[in-house]
């Protein structure tokens, strides 16, 4: 007797294959049901089934990769030799591998991608959408998002729940989603001359997984879930489309004003492109608390426009129970604040409060370490003087010494 199978069976088994392989899921099961649904998804949409072409040879094409080695190919204006017929019948894993060679980023706003791909939709339950959304209130790479853009990126999003020692992302592999953290805690391990070190590390909440997708890139860590945890993941495509192509917007806006910063003038010009990328704006109103002195930090600002006031609560300085707040400095447009707890690994030094309106740039502490390495020369310069003002101001105590040690 012999049994037929069905078109598409092989490559549809393959590409699922070549995720779990890439994703090394903790939980299969929940995995391949993510999958699946997605893919009924997609061709619902009539995105990669019956409506071309080739479509048999198509049917098992893999939800995320496939599709996006041949937009990245086409973004970097690579000249595929093999036509498409061709692309279509070789096994997936190939394409698969070839990508992982691409790096160079050529990402064209002008050319919309996104009426010309499928949108990712996960259906979710009130509950879920809710978790969701709290999980991604604070990621900075979402705030400049408008409202459709930001409802786009929810649909898409899907849960990952992760166990203790899972990897979430090996260094060197190619870049599949993008990740906000709901809940667990992770560790950052970057690979230096053959040995991982232990650069960071994630505590309930916080996202990472973009450098990859942003730059084209392969992964530049490896993240390892420390406790079981939950996640919610961003599919490549849909981030290139619509957190990309946000950025080249705000390269356009910010290129001039980054350029003016004496802070960043020791980075090369592509590494100011990158501290933009990661940058977002937050708008204060008068009198907002934007830094409170004691608080753990996690972000770092640049003024872009009005007047921070930096306060230090005098009992501090002198042993008194007196909370009486004094103003020790003012930063305007181009300078910066918030350096200094991300530097010394300490608790804020000062609290900070808006003048008026204020807009700022702000940057989350694991960009600031991997970016403004090259900057700390100038940041120490100015720690030092602030320890010498408080020292002034206040005289010399064993809390200042401690802010500072
Ligand atoms: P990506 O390169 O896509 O995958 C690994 C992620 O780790 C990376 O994006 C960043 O989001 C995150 N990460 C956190 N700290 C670092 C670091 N010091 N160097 C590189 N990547 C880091
Ligand atoms: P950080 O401690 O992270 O948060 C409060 C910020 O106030 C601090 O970083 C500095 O950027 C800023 N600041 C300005 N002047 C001082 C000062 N004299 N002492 C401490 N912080 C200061």
């Amino acid at each position: 007797m012999s049994i037929e199978i069905p078109e598409g069976l092989t490559e549809l088994l393959q590409s699922f294959t070549v995720e779990v392989l890439r994703n090394q899921p903790g939980d299969l099961l929940e995995f391949a049901l993510q999958y699946f649904t997605r893919l009924k998804d997609r061709e619902s949409t009539g995105a990669s089934f019956g409506n071309e072409p080739h479509s048999n040879a198509r049917a098992g094409k893999a939800v995320n990769f496939l599709d996006e080695a041949m937009q990245i190919d086409s973004e970097n204006g690579e000249e595929d030799d093999d036509d498409d017929d061709e692309d279509f019948e070789a096994p997936v894993i190939n394409r698969f591998i070839r990508r992982a060679s691409v790096c160079a980023e050529a990402f064209n706003p002008d050319e919309d991608e996104e009426d010309k791909e499928p949108r990712v939709t996960y259906p979710k339950t009130d509950e879920q959408r809710q978790r969701l959304q709290e999980a991604c209130r604070d990621i900075l790479l979402f705030k400049n998002l408008d409202p459709e853009e930001m409802s786009q990126v929810l649909d898409a999003m899907f849960e990952k729940f992760c166990t203790d020692g899972e990897h979430i992302i090996d260094q060197d592999d190619d870049g599949d989603n993008f990740y906000v953290i709901e809940s667990g805690t992770f560790s950052i391990f970057v690979n230096v001359d053959g040995a991982e070190k232990l650069v960071g590390c994630y505590d309930n909440r916080g996202s990472f997984g973009e450098l990859a997708l942003m730059y084209n890139t392969p992964r530049a860590a490896t993240i390892i879930a420390t406790l079981p945890g939950a996640l919610w993941c961003l599919d490549r495509l849909t981030f290139r489309r619509i957190i990309v192509k946000n950025n080249a917007k705000k390269r356009k806006l910010y290129e001039a004003f980054i350029e003016t910063l004496p802070l960043l003038t020791s980075l090369e010009l592509s590494e100011r492109m990158k501290v933009v990328d990661v940058i977002s704006t937050k708008v204060y109103y008068d009198s907002q608390q934007i830094i409170a002195q004691g608080e753990l930090a996690d972000c770092f600002y640049i003024v872009e426009s009005g007047h921070v006031r930096i306060t230090i609560k005098r009992s501090r300085m002198k042993n008194e129970p007196d909370e009486e707040e004094v103003e020790i400095a003012t930063c305007s447009r181009g300078q910066y604040f918030g350096e200094l707890a991300l530097v010394t690994n300490k608790p804020r030094a000062a609290s900070a409060y808006a003048v008026g309106s204020v807009k700022c740039l702000v940057m989350d502490v694991q960009a600031f370490e991997r970016l403004l390495g090259p900057c700390m020369d100038i940041m120490k310069r100015n720690i030092a003087n602030y320890e010498e003002q408080l020292l002034t101001l206040f005289g010399s105590s064993t809390e200042i010494e401690q802010q500072f040690a």
